[in-house]
């Protein structure tokens, strides 16, 4: 069984990233900057987007931090929105998900100029990736795709399972995965909460994708032997052993099915460090695409 160190994959492309930013400064372009929009104080939405912004300043990017209460309008959302959008000093932003339920996130997302959108979270970003036109991709599938690349794991015309059909994650990697390329040329499967049989489903994968967020889900009798795992799952469990008080569950119950792999990834220190790798790249991408 191999390891996939996110850990390390990440650290490698984030030096990459840097030497790039060191690059455009001796050519005389300014910093990539990302902007970021956190409402109200979940305790999650506030440690990603803390580690979003140490990111942008280990690679030199510059970072923007807009807080709203949890009470926010969605207009004013909507005008800060408006305001990233029209300012030239921005190259990127994002709006931490989710939003607070009386907020139309969809709309949210719509208002987002495209070629800032580096979460690739815009309906024109999602079509072009649908058609293979060239687009910014979803952290967490792109982060996926550059993993299963970097360990050489085969993908064509292998069977790949994937366990959830989020927006974010199961969807778009369905169609990434399943698109004539490399990675991709896989026969996917895409499973949800009504899939009837799942676990002789699971058992017919040769690549199976937990993105649920049920912690332990996936059990040792749902795994093929030489299986790939990928676990995306992220959920915060209590846990009397941490400082903290919480530790981070994946979607796999990792002692059972670890065995029976060829190659799992960890949580943490699997998929999640590559997640906040893409949101770089996508704004190292749209710094160039503005050419300034
Ligand atoms: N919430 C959970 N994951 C993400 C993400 O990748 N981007 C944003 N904006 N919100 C999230």
């Amino acid at each position: 069984m191999i390891l996939i160190d996110g850990k390390k994959v990440s650290a490698e492309l984030k030096s990459a990233i840097r030497d790039e930013v060191t690059q455009r400064s001796i050519l005389g372009l300014k910093q990539p900057h990302l902007a970021a929009i956190l409402v109200g104080n979940d305790g999650g939405s506030e440690t990603y987007v803390a580690a979003k912004v140490k990111d942008c300043h280990e690679v030199g990017f510059q970072s923007t931090l807009i807080r709203f209460s949890d009470n926010v309008a969605q207009s004013e959302l909507m005008d800060a929105i408006d305001k990233l959008n029209r300012d030239p000093s921005v190259d990127g932003f994002i709006v931490q998900l989710p939003l607070p339920r009386h907020i139309n996130e969809n709309s949210i997302i719509e208002a987002i100029d495209p070629s800032k959108d580096v979460d690739g979270f815009h309906p024109l970003n999602i079509g072009k990736m649908a058609l293979g036109l060239p687009s910014y991709l979803p952290a967490t599938p792109s982060g996926i795709l550059q993993l299963i690349d970097y360990y050489k794991i085969e993908t064509s015309g292998r069977h790949c399972v994937i366990i959830g059909r989020s927006n974010i994650v199961g969807t778009p990697l369905s169609i990434l995965l399943s698109r004539k390329s490399s990675p991709g040329n896989c026969t996917v499967t895409l499973c949800h909460s009504q899939t009837k049989g799942l676990k002789e489903i699971c058992l017919q994968a040769d690549i199976l994708i937990a993105a649920l967020g049920k912690p332990a889900f996936l059990t040792g009798d749902m795994v093929k032997q030489g299986a790939v795992i990928i676990d995306v799952g992220t959920t915060r469990v209590p846990s009397l052993t941490t400082k903290s008080g919480f530790r981070l569950s994946g979607d796999v119950n990792f002692e059972e099915a670890a065995p029976k792999c060829s190659f799992i990834t960890p949580v943490p220190g699997g998929v999640g460090p590559m997640t906040r790798i893409v949101l770089l790249q996508n704004t190292l991408k749209a710094a160039g695409e503005k050419r300034r």
